[in-house]
């Protein structure tokens, strides 16, 4: 990512956790994502190398509270929905760099960016497992 596209990520980022404080909670974060993020691009996408090494990232970062598969435990939501896969990477990209740290999910903004894009690559695959669940009525 270049110079310019991180200090839009960083402006959109500021902009977002001031909506958040402005109205309270609305939506899941996904839906809470401010719109200037949704021109980022995952430069993995549809690349099985970086969702094998998302994969093992997401093993040791995201799994114990999140589940193995994605599953989702406790105050952690399931990621192995279908609206995880069509969430604008952007939005997920802002998740991990901002987290939720009021409700429990830590900021993943200490991991270089291309191995938060090898994580995404790797969630947007998740639903694809057997067993999913999908949240399509509970928008
Ligand atoms: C310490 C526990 C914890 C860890 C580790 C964690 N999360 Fe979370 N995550 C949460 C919680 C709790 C929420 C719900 C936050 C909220 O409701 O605001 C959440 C929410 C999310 C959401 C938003 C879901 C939605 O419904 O909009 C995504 C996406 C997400 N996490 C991805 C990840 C990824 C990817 C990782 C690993 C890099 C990770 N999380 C690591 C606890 C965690």
């Amino acid at each position: 990512m270049n110079r310019l596209s991180t200090a839009a990520l960083m402006a959109a980022a500021m902009s977002g956790s001031l909506v958040g404080l402005a109205n309270g909670r609305r939506g899941t974060l996904v839906q809470q994502a401010p719109a200037n993020t949704s021109h980022f691009v995952n430069p993995y996408e549809g690349d099985g190398r970086a969702a094998k090494a998302g994969a093992k990232l997401y093993q040791r970062e995201c799994a114990p509270c999140h589940g193995k598969s994605g599953e989702g435990f406790r105050n952690a939501p399931p990621l192995n929905r279908a609206d995880m896969k069509n969430a604008p990477p952007g939005a997920l990209f802002w998740i991990l760099r901002n987290g939720s740290l009021r409700y429990g999910m830590p900021s993943f903004s200490h991991l270089p960016e291309a191995q938060r894009w090898q994580i995404i690559t790797y969630v947007r695959s998740l639903s694809r497992i057997p067993g999913t669940v999908t949240n399509d009525n509970n928008k």
